[in-house]
């Protein structure tokens, strides 16, 4: 499976990808960094593993659809089959959501359906809950929705700020982004009208992120 990876800034969760497809993942292979910041950090980690990169700015255009047009091309012409949304910080207009339906995944800091959007460590801390975590999903048209492919809880402690939320979070991303991706590149799960089927091995392989934490 050519997976593109999107993403707007560091790229920590594409390092991950990166590094799992080129190990435990041979099912998927990254062919694609697409940025809509040329200042993206993470684009020389793809660079200097002789990754494609690609940014289109989108200040140029006018129109969303105009940009989204831009990257389809973009994806078309490198034989893309599927998008991993890592740190993309772009809303996505039907059309192209549409155009990649089931074939376009991303990564959120928060257990969805709670805390869609932006600051969501800060609107934790302030909700005071006691549970937070991340969520792969499936990309739909609506921002952070989407049927919830796995995700992996973690404790809010008591003393816990913003960036230490944060820290412990992006550490259970790291692991559980490159789990999902592989369930899609070795065919381990199908959807069926947005309700995930997941198989045995599926299965095993969500349970055993779960077991490595010791959960
Ligand atoms: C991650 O927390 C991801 O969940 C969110 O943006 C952040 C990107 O981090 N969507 P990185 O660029 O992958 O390091």
């Amino acid at each position: 499976m050519k997976v593109a990876i999107l993403i707007s800034g560091r790229g920590s969760n594409m390092e991950r990808l990166v590094e799992s497809c080129k190990t435990n993942n041979k099912s998927a292979s990254v062919e694609l960094v697409f940025s809509n910041n040329a200042e993206a950090s993470g684009l020389s980690f793809a660079k200097n593993n002789g990754i494609e990169t690609s940014v289109i700015d989108h200040r140029i255009y006018e129109k969303r659809e105009d940009f989204d047009h831009e990257l389809d091309k973009k994806l078309r012409e490198n034989n893309i089959d599927f998008i991993c949304n890592a740190g993309f910080m772009r809303i996505l207009s039907e059309d192209f959501v549409n155009n990649w339906f089931n074939k376009q995944i991303n990564i959120h800091p928060s257990l969805l359906p709670d805390f869609k959007g932006l600051d969501v460590h800060k609107r934790v801390i302030e909700s005071k809950t006691n549970i937070s975590g991340c969520t792969v999903h499936l990309v739909r048209a609506g921002v952070d929705e989407g049927p919830i492919i796995g995700q992996i809880s973690t404790k809010v402690e008591t003393n816990d700020n913003e960036e230490i939320l944060s820290i412990k979070v992006l550490k259970l991303e790291h692991i559980l982004y490159p789990v999902c991706l592989k369930l899609f590149s070795d065919n381990l799960i199908q959807i069926n009208e947005d309700k995930i089927i997941y198989s045995k091995e599926a299965i095993d392989q969500l349970d055993e992120i779960n077991a490595r934490l010791g959960k």
